[in-house]
C-alpha cells in the first residue's frame, strides 16, 4: 500500500494526530485483542453473570485459551490489533510469573513466593531480567505478571503465582520483579487488580470490604508498585469489589490508580472478562482482552447511538499508544532477537539462576540436632514419598511454562554421590510410571494424580536398619481455575501420610538415624500435628525446573536455606483470619465479605518472617 506522504506515523507524529487519523473501526479494534473466538470460555460462570455454561468435560480437554492464537509467537496469550497504514504494529502478551509460558522453551523460575521468601530484592530483580531476556528473544512485548494479590487465605489455587500475605513484602519483591523484566525494554503486568484473592466463583464473585481495609490490605501492594516501578500495564481482576466489576470499576481504575497513583500505563482485562464493554471502556479499561467480535460490535453500535462518547476511546487509545512506542514490536519493528542474545547459552545462565534463586529461598522450618545439612556424600538414603521422585516443580494454569527439563529430587541425590535405597525406589518409580499411564499426559491445566504409597512398620524398621538417614517428600500441587480443599490430601494430611511421617520417625530415631521432611508446595497445609516427629523440616515450595538440584544444594549445605515465610503456618485452619469468610460468606456463593480487617491475632505454628538457618 502506498502510503501517503502526510499520513501521520507513530512515533514520528503526535499520538492525538495518529488517533485523529484512525477511522472508528480502528479505534476500537486497537482498544480490542485480536483473539474474536467467544466458544473458548475459560471456565465454569457463577450464576450472577450472563456466561454460557460451560459443556461437560470442558475442562478435561481444555487446551489452553491459546488454542487459536495465531500472531507470531506460538502460545502467547494474546495479540493486540496493528494498523500498518499508521505505523502502528500488533504487540504480544505472554503469561507469567514463574517464566514466560509461550510453546517455545522458556525456563522455569522457581514460584513467586519462594521469590518472595528470599526476601532479596536484587534476585528477584536478576530473575525479572532473565524473564525479560527471554521475552525480547522470542518476541513478546508484555509480560502478563507478576500477580501481585494478598495470599488472604492458604486454600487460595494461585498462592503459587503471588507473593506474600503481606503486602508491603508483596510491594518489595514485586517492584523489584518489574523493574528486573522493563530494564530490557518490555513491559510487566501487575495483575489482578484487585481484591482477586480466590479461584472460586472469581469470574462474578462480589467483594464486599470497607473502604480502608481494600486501601490497607488489598490495594496497598498495586499502590507501592505502581509508584515505585511504574509498570507498563496493570491486569483488571474478574470479580466484583463492593458490587461494581474490577473491569468496570471507575473508582479503582480511573479515581485511584490514575488519579491519585499516577499510572500512566494501560489498563487490560483478565482474559475474557466480560459484561459490558461500554462501562469498561468508560471505566479506563484500555484494552479488552483478549478480544471477541460481539466486543466490536457492541463498542462500535455504542459509537453510533451516542452511549459511547469517542472521547472515551481517544483517551484510551492515548494510554495504549504510549505504551505501544515502548515495545520492542515497534522499535524494532518487527525483528525478534535484536540484541543476538544466544538461546543455548542464555538458557543454561537463566538454569543456573533458577537453581541458585530456589536454594536460597528454601525455608528451614525446623532442624534439632543439627540434622541439616547432610554432611557426608556416600550415605544411604530411604528416599520416601511420591514427592522425591516425581517432584513438582510449578503449578498449573496459566503459571505454567513449557520447560525444557526438570530435575527430580532422587536424580539430583543420585549426582551429589547420595545412594538412595534400590529397592524403595524402584517401588516408587514403577508405581508413579504406571499411575501416570493411565491417566492424560501432564499439561498446562492438568497433573495426573498419583497416590501415595502406604509402607508397614516392619518395612521402615528393615528400612531404618539398611540405610544412613530418611527423607520424605509431602507434596501438594494447586493451580489457576480452582481453590485448595480443606480436605485430607490437600490441606490436611491424609492418614497414609501422618502414618508415614510417625512411623519412620519412630523407625528411624531408633536407630539413631535421623529424618528430614520436605515440603512441596505451593502454599501452607497443617502440619500442627506431625511436625514434632522428623528432625528437620525444609518448605522447597514449587522450585522450579532445577527443583531436585536446589532441594540437594540445600541439603548437603552447598546453599544456606535463607528463606523467610512470606505467608504463615496456622496452628489450625480456624486460625486463618478468613476461615469464616472463604470462599464466600453467610452460604451466599455470590458474595464474600472481607470480615477479618487488620491485625486480626492469628495462631500461627511459623508465623510470616520465619526460617531458620544452619
Ligand atoms: C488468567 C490471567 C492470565 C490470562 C492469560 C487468565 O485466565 O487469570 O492471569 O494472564 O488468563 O492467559
Amino acid at each position: 500500500m502506498a502510503l501517503d506522504s502526510c499520513t501521520p506515523q507513530l512515533g514520528r507524529s503526535s499520538d492525538e494526530r495518529v488517533i485523529a487519523t484512525m477511522t472508528r473501526e480502528e479505534k476500537v479494534r486497537l482498544l480490542v485483542g485480536t483473539c474474536k473466538d467467544w466458544n473458548l470460555v475459560p471456565e465454569p460462570a457463577p450464576a450472577t453473570i450472563h456466561r454460557p455454561p460451560v459443556p461437560e468435560g470442558y475442562w478435561e480437554n481444555y487446551q489452553g485459551n491459546t488454542a487459536t492464537m495465531k500472531g507470531k509467537v506460538s502460545g502467547a496469550a494474546g495479540v493486540s490489533y496493528a494498523i500498518p497504514r499508521l505505523g502502528v504494529p500488533e504487540i504480544v502478551f505472554a503469561d507469567g510469573p514463574v517464566g514466560l509460558r509461550i510453546d517455545s522453551v522458556c525456563t522455569a523460575f522457581p514460584s513467586t513466593t519462594l521469590l518472595a521468601a528470599t526476601r532479596d530484592t536484587d534476585l528477584v530483580y536478576r530473575v525479572g531480567k532473565a524473564i525479560g531476556e527471554e521475552m525480547l528473544y522470542y518476541g513478546v512485548d508484555i509480560l502478563l505478571a507478576p500477580g501481585i494479590n494478598n495470599m488472604r487465605n492458604p486454600l487460595c489455587g494461585r498462592n503459587y503465582e503471588y507473593m506474600s500475605s503481606d503486602p508491603d513484602i508483596a510491594a518489595d519483591m514485586a517492584a523489584a520483579y518489574v523493574r528486573g523484566v522493563q530494564s530490557m525494554g518490555v513491559g510487566a503486568c501487575i495483575k489482578h487488580f484487585a481484591a482477586n484473592n480466590q479461584e472460586t466463583y472469581r469470574n462474578g464473585i462480589d467483594v464486599q470490604v470497607a473502604d480502608s481495609v481494600l486501601r490497607g490490605l488489598y490495594l496497598r501492594a498495586f499502590e507501592r508498585v505502581v509508584k515505585e516501578a511504574q509498570p507498563w500495564t496493570v491486569m483488571s481482576s474478574y470479580n466484583k469489589v463492593n458490587g461494581v466489576y474490577a473491569s468496570e470499576n471507575t473508582y479503582l481504575l480511573t479515581d485511584i490508580l490514575r488519579g491519585e497513583w499516577g499510572f500512566d500505563g494501560f489498563v487490560m482485562t483478565d482474559w475474557w472478562a466480560e459484561e459490558d464493554p461500554v462501562r469498561m471502556q468508560q471505566a479506563g479499561n484500555d484494552m479488552l482482552m483478549p478480544g471477541t467480535d460481539m466486543q466490536i460490535d457492541t463498542l462500535l453500535v455504542a459509537l453510533a447511538d451516542g452511549r459511547l462518547a469517542e472521547a472515551v476511546l481517544d483517551r484510551n487509545l492515548l494510554n495504549v499508544l504510549r505504551i505501544i512506542r515502548r515495545c520492542p514490536s515497534f522499535r524494532n519493528q518487527g525483528t525478534t532477537n535484536p540484541d543476538g542474545l544466544c538461546l543455548q547459552q542464555m538458557l543454561k545462565t537463566h538454569a543456573d539462576l533458577a537453581r541458585s534463586a530456589a536454594a536460597k529461598g528454601m525455608v528451614l522450618l525446623k532442624n534439632d540436632n543439627g540434622a541439616l545439612p547432610l554432611n557426608r556424600a556416600g550415605q544411604r538414603v530411604a528416599l520416601l514419598g511420591k514427592g522425591s521422585y516425581d517432584t513438582y516443580v510449578g503449578g498449573t494454569g496459566s503459571g505454567r511454562v513449557s520447560r525444557a527439563y526438570a530435575v527430580m529430587l532422587n536424580d539430583a541425590l543420585v549426582q551429589a554421590g547420595y545412594t538412595p535405597d534400590a529397592a524403595v525406589t524402584n517401588l516408587y518409580t514403577e508405581h508413579i510410571r504406571h499411575s501416570r499411564s493411565v491417566q492424560p499426559e501432564e499439561s498446562t491445566w492438568y497433573m495426573p494424580y498419583v497416590s501415595e504409597l502406604e509402607w508397614s512398620r516392619s518395612e521402615l524398621q528393615d528400612m531404618a536398619r539398611n540405610n544412613d538417614l530418611c527423607i520424605i517428600t509431602l507434596q501438594r500441587m494447586a493451580g489457576e481455575g480452582g481453590d485448595r480443599h480443606l480436605t485430607e490430601g490437600d490441606y490436611y494430611l491424609t492418614s497414609v501420610e501422618r502414618s508415614l511421617i510417625r512411623d519412620a520417625s519412630e523407625a528411624f530415631h531408633k536407630q539413631g538415624k535421623p529424618v528430614v521432611l520436605l515440603l512441596n508446595i505451593g502454599a501452607s497445609v497443617e502440619l500442627t500435628d506431625v511436625c514434632a516427629y522428623p528432625d528437620a523440616i525444609l518448605l522447597t515450595w514449587l522450585p522450579g525446573q532445577e527443583a531436585g538440584h536446589a532441594i540437594t544444594d540445600v541439603l548437603t549445605g552447598i546453599q544456606q536455606p535463607q528463606g523467610k515465610l512470606p505467608m504463615p503456618f496456622y496452628v489450625r485452619y480456624e486460625d486463618v483470619p478468613s476461615a469464616a469468610n472463604f470462599p464466600s460468606s453467610d452460604g451466599n456463593p455470590n458474595i464474600v465479605i472481607y470480615r477479618e480487617g487488620f491485625a486480626q491475632p492469628e495462631r500461627t505454628l511459623y508465623p510470616v518472617g520465619f526460617g531458620l538457618t544452619y
